[in-house]
């Protein structure tokens, strides 16, 4: 077979981990010939790719990013853009498309099958957010980065006496949010699936104060909102997939706290750094066991399904049924934990 591959959307640890896999099970198992579309969609529409060879895609494991180079392009938003898609696999001769991407790359995947296009789905993304797998590779390295970068700020808030809000990742899911204030003991964690009450936060704040605890951690998701009316807000500006940039809410809070409270507050904003750099181990393997999976896909015919992780095992999913939703944090998992803030 001739499959080609891209990787869309924001990068995220483990995706090189997939491309390799895909490519060496291609072709030593299978016998098949791999080229690699870059940048995503776009890479499709403009028919700029690359052939994937063993020798090509050797100690890529082990790095960031994706080789292929990624975008947020939407084949959907040009009026000819299925038409393209179904050119650049005729003319190079392919059967199909495995794509690799979060809930954009896999919705325009979804919808290109539906309109007769032969494609497989990978996950990933380190928001964690796709419906019918129980994780996304990528999201490990993310929560590894953001427990370090917590477990740093504790002691220089406590130093200090000083309250540090750190401002993570995670689009609307709060997932990020959630198990990296876990795994660091943050005393406050705000997620975009409940809107919070700053007046309940700073109060959290002062109680800490009152048992002689000087300083606070303050984990807030890119994406937590207030309560309305209670502070508002400036609008980012918009992608191709209609998703505001997002980023902000952690100076927004250190100002308010600061003012409310009356002790120093500062914030750390880790924005890509959650994003780049060497996946864990778990996020290669994941990604090893879902670019395995979606080769032999391919050979099955299975085309519009998307590998997922299911407790532990690697199986295929209809891949409509992946992205016909956002998987956020239940609210009553993370009010579970309030027992443990403040
Ligand atoms: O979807 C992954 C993600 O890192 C989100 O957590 C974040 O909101 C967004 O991408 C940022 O995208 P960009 O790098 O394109 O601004």
């Amino acid at each position: 077979m001739r499959i080609g591959i891209l990787t869309g959307g924001g990068d995220c640890p483990g995706l090189n981990a997939v491309i390799r896999a895909v490519v060496r099970k291609g072709v030593e198992a299978h016998g098949d010939e791999l080229i690699g579309f870059r940048d995503g969609w776009r890479g499709v529409l403009e028919g700029s790719f690359t052939q994937l060879t063993v020798d090509s895609t050797r100690g890529i494991l082990s790095r960031g990013g994706t080789i292929l180079g990624s975008s947020r392009t939407n084949p959907f938003k040009r009026s000819d853009g299925v038409d393209r898609v179904r050119d650049g696999l005729r003319s190079n001769g392919l059967d199909g498309l495995i794509a690799i991407g979060g809930d954009d790359t896999l919705g325009a995947a979804s919808r290109l099958f539906e309109a007769g296009v032969n494609v497989i789905g990978v996950p990933k993304t380190i928001d964690n957010d796709l419906g019918s797998t129980d994780v996304t590779f990528g999201f490990d390295t993310a929560l590894h980065v953001a427990t370090e970068a917590i477990d740093r700020l504790h002691t220089t808030a406590e130093s200090h006496h000083r309250n540090l809000v750190v401002e993570v990742m995670g689009r609307d899911a709060g997932w990020i949010a959630l198990h990296a204030g876990l795994a660091g003991g943050a005393h406050v964690i705000l997620i975009p699936e409940l809107p919070f009450d700053i007046d309940q936060v700073c109060s959290l704040i002062r109680r800490r104060h009152e048992r002689g605890r000087y300083f606070a951690i303050v984990v807030v998701a890119e994406g937590a909102t207030p309560r309305e009316g209670t502070i508002s807000l400036a609008a980012g500006e918009v992608d191709e997939f209609g998703h505001p940039r997002l980023g902000g809410i952690g100076h927004v809070l250190e100002r308010e706290i600061e003012q409310r409270t009356g002790f120093e507050t500062r914030a750390t904003v880790l924005g890509h750094v959650q994003r780049g750099g060497t996946p864990t181990a778990f996020d290669r393997v994941l990604a090893t066991r879902l670019g395995l999976a979606a080769i032999d896909a391919a050979h099955e015919g299975r085309w519009g399904t998307m590998a997922s992780l299911r407790g532990t095992r690697i199986e295929l999913v209809a891949l409509a049924d992946a992205v016909s939703e956002v998987r956020r944090v239940p609210v009553d998992e993370y009010e579970r934990y309030g027992v443990l803030f403040g």
